[in-house]
């Protein structure tokens, strides 16, 4: 067997809508990069979006599209493991332990709960405990690193302070994590300038029909600013389109705002070409695995096989050392 990578990176992502640029660059195309020297451990979160998505085909559609977009942006199932979060049972089994562990306080402070509540997500309990089930995603797999996106630091926090707490009353236990965020993509913007999410339907989605990506490009707000006064580069359009530039492009862009003359209509037709040119070698891949679904089932299951392992050996010592596995 192939030594063991350093260090174990663990991330997940939620199958709540269709994937797009915010999660790409604050998560997918991170991982892929790491998995060449890390011991990457990627999944896709379906008990977290269950939690607001109530539609049966919906969710089993978005996890399964989801698991095919990472497949062709490049995650390797035999270098890195892959897996759906509901695959590996472990996970729940610890999510109870933990919340034995986590005081209501803790859980109360949470501002993503907050956040959807605002938005007029149903209260469930499953909303309320989601930063538990996180903690275990990720104390399951003895993680050392978690990169996620900056809306995630608040979860990351929870997940250590439940992992010491643990700790502290049991011994030696858990490994604890650190966060790994991304500072330079920070929290992209969508196309009203809010962040980039589901939720706000204000996303570019990657791999979506070219004409539902061109039109969600031109509709990017701008200003009014006139043509020969010089642009506010605090924008979305300027925020995104600077995520697929070289050094040299992206002082070229900022001369042009800077300048006058630049309109905006030129701007985003460049955004669009980039779009599809970045993502285009991934298309018809991801075609082909959406047409073929038992492959990506027995890829999936795979990765679930070599997860439990994992998981279920550091069950063992929770189990030990709570007093569960005694009786
Ligand atoms: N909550 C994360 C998000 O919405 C998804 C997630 C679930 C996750 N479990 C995780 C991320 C464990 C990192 C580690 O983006």
């Amino acid at each position: 067997m192939a030594p063991r990578k350093n260090p174990r990176l663990l991330s997940g992502i939620q199958p709540s809508g269709t994937l797009h640029l915010g999660n790409y660059f604050g998560m997918m195309s991170r991982m892929i990069q790491y998995q060449k020297d890390s011991d990457l451990f990627c999944f896709i979160a379906n008990y977290h979006a269950l939690t607001a998505l109530p539609d049966k085909d919906t969710l089993a559609q978005n996890t399964f599209h989801a698991a095919c977009d990472f497949l062709a942006l490049g995650i390797d199932p035999d270098q890195s493991t892959f897996w759906v979060q509901s695959d590996v049972p472990q996970v729940t089994e610890l999510t109870w332990v933990l919340s034995s562990m986590t005081s209501v306080g803790l859980m109360d402070r949470a501002t993503s709960y907050k956040d959807k509540i605002a938005q007029g997500i149903t209260a469930n309990m499953g909303l309320f405990s989601y930063p538990i089930l996180m903690a275990a995603d990720i104390l399951c797999f003895d993680t050392q690193v978690v990169p996620v996106g900056k809306d995630q630091k608040q979860h990351l926090e929870m997940t250590r302070d439940i992992a010491v707490r643990f700790n502290h009353t049991y011994g030696e236990t858990l490994v604890i994590p650190e966060p790994d965020i991304e500072k330079t993509t920070q929290l992209l913007p969508g196309i009203d300038g809010q962040k980039m999410s589901k939720s706000y339907q204000n996303t570019i989605p990657i791999f979506a029909d070219e004409k539902v990506i061109r039109k969600r490009v031109m509709s990017i707000v701008t200003d009014n600013t006139p043509i020969d006064q010089p642009k506010n580069k605090n924008t979305p359009l300027f925020h995104i389109l600077s995520l697929f530039l070289h050094e040299m492009e992206q002082k070229d862009l900022e001369e042009r705002y800077d300048g006058s003359g630049l309109r905006y209509g030129d701007i985003k037709l460049k955004l669009y070409e980039r779009i599809m040119d970045h993502f285009s070698p991934f298309r018809s891949k991801r075609d082909q695995l959406v047409a073929n679904e038992k492959q990506v089932r027995d890829i999936l299951h795979f990765g679930a096989e070599k997860a439990s392992k994992v998981a279920e050996s550091v069950l063992d010592r929770v189990r030990l050392a709570t007093g569960i596995g005694y009786f």
